[in-house]
């Protein structure tokens, strides 16, 4: 795992809205693994200011809430339409997200076609991550296994407070469930990069690079993977024992090696 740690939260958005140009300036058909939520604003905002083309490439969402209505502002598609892949020349229908629409009990058959569409995609290239405050990636809350697959999830109480703000503060709005790709589909992408900024991620990152790999800490779960990149801001990085260490190598990086 490589943990860069950079002054603020521009500077982090800068480095990892940096690997995602790269990805899809290299590849023909790059498939991007789209996070929600505040941490990757301004990676998108970084990969649009680009001018970088999204016309052949595919997105995939991580996760979405089940039962809002289709279109609602809050839904994980309408917001990464809004907040990215509208200000790019991405294909509309090469916007993918599991289909969290269909009757209760479809959902499971859903979820494996979700899992399905992602092998034929052929892979994730990059996968844009975010961490929750109890140490969640995507929305796999703490207890989830770390094989796990795309599936539906309840969130934590904890969770649904953190995401009120999205919902004008109105916590009975935030929806109790959620389909999550799995710690396991996660794992399967060829590049997994994490962004975190603030005081408020200090804990779960500390937990997530420096603890012990649990279910208990799902973000732990990159300690498993071969390509994992940890972006953090001073701030996240407060609770890192090795901070100095991961400092002195991201400055003696070879000049040949990226991220
Ligand atoms: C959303 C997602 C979540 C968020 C996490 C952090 O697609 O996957 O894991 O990344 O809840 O949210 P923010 O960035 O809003 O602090």
């Amino acid at each position: 795992m490589e943990v860069v740690i950079v002054p603020d939260a521009a500077a982090a958005a800068e480095v990892a809205g940096q690997v995602l140009v790269d990805v899809l300036r290299a590849h023909t058909a790059p498939v991007l693994g789209l996070a929600t939520g505040s941490s990757p604003l301004g990676v998108y905002r970084y990969v649009v200011a680009s001018g970088v083309s999204l016309a052949h490439a595919s997105a995939v969402l991580l996760d979405e809430y089940v039962g809002l209505p289709t279109g609602h502002p809050e839904a994980y598609r309408t917001f990464i339409r809004r907040e990215f892949t509208d200000h790019t020349d991405l294909p509309e229908e090469r916007l993918y997200g599991p289909d969290v629409w269909v009757a209760g009990p479809e959902l499971p058959a859903a979820c494996a076609a979700y899992d399905a569409l992602l092998a034929k995609l052929g892979g994730v290239d990059v996968q844009l991550l975010g961490i929750g405050s109890d140490g969640h990636i995507a929305f796999n809350e703490p207890g989830s296994s770390l094989a796990s697959r795309t599936r539906v999830k309840t969130l934590t109480g904890a969770t649904r407070v953190d995401n009120a703000r999205f919902f004008d503060g109105d916590l009975d709005a935030v929806p109790r469930h959620v389909v999550t790709q799995g710690l396991g589909t996660i794992l399967e992408a060829q590049h997994l990069l994490l962004i975190a900024t603030g005081a408020g991620k200090a804990e779960p990152i500390a937990a997530a690079v420096e603890g012990p790999l649990s279910a208990f800490c799902p973000a732990s779960v990159l300690q498993l993977h071969p390509h994992a990149t940890v972006v953090v801001d001073e701030a996240a990085a407060a609770g890192l024992q090795l901070a100095d260490y991961y400092r002195e190598a991201y400055q003696h990086k070879p000049a040949w090696q990226a991220l």
